[in-house]
C-alpha cells in the first residue's frame, strides 16, 4: 500500500495505473492534466493520512480513462456540444418534469410512449425517480439501491434505459438520474460483504460493536426519520450498531475509506456511459461524518463532491451533477458551484412561495428573492413547486427574525395550516415523520390539494398557477411534478398499502391520474383549466429572452403581499445598450386574498406602454395597475 506523496510522483503513478488498463487516449491526457492537480490535492486533504491513498487515486484515474475510452460516440458528441455552450442550462427554453417510471407509465417502455407528450409540454430535461435494483417491498421509492449496474427488473432493463436516453436526447430532452451515493441498501453485495467480514468491505459502513460512539454521535445528530428508527444507528442481526441516517435498510458510506470514493466513482462512470446527462446527487449533505459536529455539511462533503465532479470532468465532461441539500440556505448554497454541482433544488423558494400563500405576506419570500437568489456564474437553480418529497420549512431564523417572526412558532403554524389542523385552512396536507420530542413537522401533499383545489376553495387554481408563474419566472431549470400540470390531487390508497402506509409522502405520489389527462382540454374542469394556464405561461416563458439566467433585480411596491422582481436575461453585449436600459420583464405577484391596486408612481421608472405576452396586449402603466387576489403579471417593460 501506498500513501499519497507529491504531485508529481502521485501523478505518474496514476498514469501508469491508466496505461496498464488500457490505451491512453489525447484528449483524455488534456483533461487529466486539467484537472489531476485539483483531484490530487482534494485526495491529500481528505486521504492524506491513509496508507492507501495514491493506489485508490491511481485507481480511480484508470477507471475513468477505461471509461472515457468506452464512452460512446454519440456521447462524446453530446460532450463537446456542452463544451460549446457550457451555459445550455440557463436557458429560457429549459423546463424539467419529474415522475417516478412505475407509477407515471408502468415501466420505461411506457415512459417511452410518453415521449411525444413530454415534447407537447415542451420538456427539455426529465428527471427519472430511482430506477435501479432495489429490495422487495419497502425500499424508500427506490432510495435505497442494491446495484447501480441493474435496472429494477419490474421497470426495465439497463439496455432499455440506454436506448431511452438516446430516444430522449433526440427528442431534445435530457435524462436526469439520481446518484444515490450517500448510502446503499443492506441488500447490495458491499452490504453483504461488510456484515459478513470480508476484509476488503469491512471498512466500507461505520459499523461499530456497542453503543459507545453510536451514544457520542447521537448527542449531536439530528434525527431525520424518526417514524422509522430513533437516531442515527440501526442495530444488525449480531447485536452491532451501523450507521444509518435515513430508514433502517439504508446504511450510510464510509467516505473516510478512500476505497469508497473510488467504488462510487466507478459506479458513477458506468451511469455516465449510459446516456445520462445531470446526476441528482441524493442527500449531499449526509455524506461527511465527525465526532461532536451535526454531521451534516461538513467541509469534507464538498471536499468529496469536487472530486467526483473531478472526476467526471475527465471522464464525461459534458455532464453536470444537481445538488439535493434541504437544509439551512447558507448550506445548501454552499454546494453550488461550477466545481462542485453546477445545479441546485432551491427548496427556500419552494417553501417560501407555500409560506406566502399560507400567511397572505410575500415578505420572507421577497426577502429570499433579494438576498439568498445570486449565485456563481455558471450555475444555475431549479426551481420547483413541489417534489415527491416532504415540504421542510427550511428558511433562516434569523431571515424571520427580522420580521418580528419566530422561526419555532411560525413552522408549527405552517404545519397546522398545511395539514388541515388550521381553522380557516384551503390546504389538504398530511404530516410527514413528526418528531415528538422536538415537535418538528413536514408537510406532504400535491400541489393542487395543498393550493385549495381538492377543498374547493375558491381561489384554489389561481394558487396552482401563481406557485408555477413563480417558479417559471426566477431563472433556472423550472421543475414540474408530472401530474401537478393537471391538477392531480393527493391519493390516500397509501394508507391501505401495507408497503406505503408508513410514509406519507405517497399520497402526493399517485399513478399519472388518466382521469385528469383525459380532461386537459376540457375547460369546464380544474384539470383542463390548470393545464391550459400553465401551458401558456410554459410558452410565454420559452419565448422570451429575459428568462434565462440567474439575474433577477427585486422591485418593491408599498405592499407585503405583492412580491417583485425584474428578469434582464443574461447581460448581453454593452453596445446594445446600456445596462440599465436593458428591456425586462416584470413580474408581480399577489399572494394576498384581497385586490392591490397599484398607483402610477410605481411605474415611474418605466414607459408608459407595457406588453402582457400572457394575455398578448398592450396595457398602460400611467393608470397604474390592479392585481385581484392571487393574481400575478408577466409584463414586458422598457426603463425610461
Ligand atoms: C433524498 C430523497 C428522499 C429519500 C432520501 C434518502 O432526500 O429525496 O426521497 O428518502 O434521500 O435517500
Ligand atoms: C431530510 C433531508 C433531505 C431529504 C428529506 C426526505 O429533510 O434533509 O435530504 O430529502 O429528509 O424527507
Amino acid at each position: 500500500m501506498t500513501a499519497l506523496s507529491t504531485l508529481e510522483s502521485d501523478r505518474r503513478a496514476a498514469l501508469d495505473a491508466a496505461e496498464s488498463a488500457g490505451r491512453l487516449d489525447e484528449a483524455f491526457l488534456t483533461r487529466f492534466d486539467a484537472q489531476f492537480p485539483r483531484l490530487h490535492g482534494l485526495f491529500t486533504r481528505l486521504y492524506g493520512e491513509r496508507a492507501d491513498g495514491s493506489e485508490q487515486l491511481a485507481a480511480t484515474v484508470a477507471a475513468a480513462s477505461v471509461s472515457w475510452n468506452a464512452r460512446p460516440l454519440d456521447l462524446k458528441v453530446r460532450d463537446g456540444q456542452r463544451a460549446a455552450d457550457p451555459d445550455w442550462f440557463q436557458s429560457e427554453r429549459m423546463l424539467g418534469g419529474v415522475c417516478y417510471v412505475d407509477r407515471y407509465a408502468g415501466n420505461l417502455a411506457g415512459i417511452r410512449d410518453q415521449i411525444p407528450y413530454f415534447r407537447e409540454l415542451g420538456l427539455t430535461y426529465l428527471h427519472l425517480m430511482p430506477l435501479f435494483d432495489a429490495p422487495e417491498g419497502d425500499n424508500d421509492g427506490g432510495y435505497a439501491v442494491s446495484s447501480y449496474r441493474r435496472v429494477n427488473p419490474a421497470l426495465g432493463t439497463m439496455a432499455e434505459l440506454t436506448e431511452l436516453a438516446a430516444e430522449l436526447r433526440l427528442a431534445g430532452i435530457s435524462l436526469v438520474v439520481d446518484f444515490i451515493f450517500n448510502h446503499t441498501s443492506n441488500e447490495h453485495e458491499w452490504a453483504q460483504k461488510a456484515v459478513a467480514g470480508d476484509p476488503d468491505f469491512a471498512d466500507f459502513y461505520l459499523i461499530f460493536p456497542d453503543r459507545e460512539l453510536p451514544d457520542a454521535y447521537e448527542r449531536t445528530t439530528r434525527e431525520i426519520f424518526p417514524d422509522d428508527h430513533r437516531g442515527s444507528f440501526v442495530q444488525l442481526d449480531d447485536g452491532r450498531w451501523i450507521w444509518s441516517t435515513f430508514y433502517h435498510y439504508q446504511w450510510d458510506l464510509n467516505y473516510a475509506n478512500p476505497a469508497v470514493f473510488r467504488a462510487m466513482a466507478g459506479e458513477m462512470l458506468f451511469l455516465a456511459n449510459k446516456g445520462v446527462e445531470v446526476l441528482r446527487m441524493d442527500a449531499v449533505a449526509f455524506i461527511w461524518k465527525q465526532l461532536g459536529t451535526a454531521c451534516e455539511s461538513l467541509p469534507e462533503s464538498h471536499l468529496l463532491l469536487q472530486a467526483f465532479n473531478a472526476v467526471l470532468a475527465m471522464a464525461a465532461p459534458g455532464m453536470v451533477f444537481k445538488s439535493e441539500a434541504i437544509v439551512h440556505p447558507d448550506e445548501v448554497v454552499s454546494f453550488i458551484s461550477p466545481e462542485e454541482c453546477q445545479l441546485s433544488y432551491n427548496p427556500l423558494q419552494m417553501a417560501l412561495t407555500w409560506e406566502a400563500l399560507a400567511t397572505r405576506d410575500g415578505r420572507l419570500l421577497q426577502q429570499a428573492l433579494d438576498r439568498r437568489h445570486a449565485l456563481p456564474a455558471g450555475t444555475a437553480w431549479v426551481n420547483y413547486v413541489r417534489s415527491h418529497d416532504d415540504i421542510g420549512w427550511t428558511f433562516a431564523d434569523e431571515d424571520a427574525a427580522e420580521f418580528g417572526i419566530d422561526g419555532y412558532h411560525h413552522r408549527q403554524f405552517l404545519n397546522r395550516f398545511y395539514t388541515g389542523r388550521f381553522e380557516d385552512t384551503f390546504a389538504r396536507g398530511v404530516a410527514f415523520q413528526e418528531n415528538p420530542v422536538t415537535g418538528d413537522a413536514r408537510v406532504t401533499g400535491t400541489t393542487a390539494s395543498l393550493a385549495g383545489i381538492e377543498a374547493q376553495d375558491a381561489g384554489g387554481e389561481d394558487r396552482v398557477v401563481l406557485a408555477h408563474a413563480l417558479a417559471l419566472s426566477t431563472g433556472g431549470i423550472p421543475l414540474l411534478y408530472l401530474g401537478d400540470e393537471v391538477a392531480q390531487l393527493n391519493d390516500y390508497s397509501y394508507a391501505d398499502d401495507p408497503v406505503r402506509r408508513g410514509d406519507t409522502r405517497w399520497v402526493h405520489r399517485g399513478n399519472r391520474p388518466r382521469d385528469r389527462y383525459a380532461e386537459r382540454d376540457d375547460l369546464s374542469t380544474p384539470a383542463g383549466r390548470v393545464f391550459r394556464r400553465l401551458t401558456k405561461l410554459i410558452s410565454v416563458r420559452q419565448s422570451a429572452p429575459e428568462f434565462a439566467g440567474n439575474e433577477l433585480i427585486p422591485f418593491h411596491t408599498p405592499y407585503p403581499s405583492v412580491v417583485g422582481y425584474q428578469r434582464v436575461g443574461p447581460a448581453r453585449a454593452l453596445s446594445e445598450r446600456s445596462e440599465t436600459k436593458r428591456p425586462r420583464l416584470l413580474v408581480l405577484a399577489n399572494v394576498g386574498d384581497a385586490e392591490v391596486q397599484l398607483d402610477p408612481l410605481t411605474f415611474s421608472g418605466f414607459e408608459h406602454t407595457a406588453f402582457d405576452p400572457i394575455g398578448d396586449t398592450d396595457l398602460d402603466l400611467s393608470d397604474g395597475l390592479t392585481l385581484p387576489p392571487h393574481r400575478f403579471v408577466w409584463l414586458r417593460v422598457a426603463p425610461v
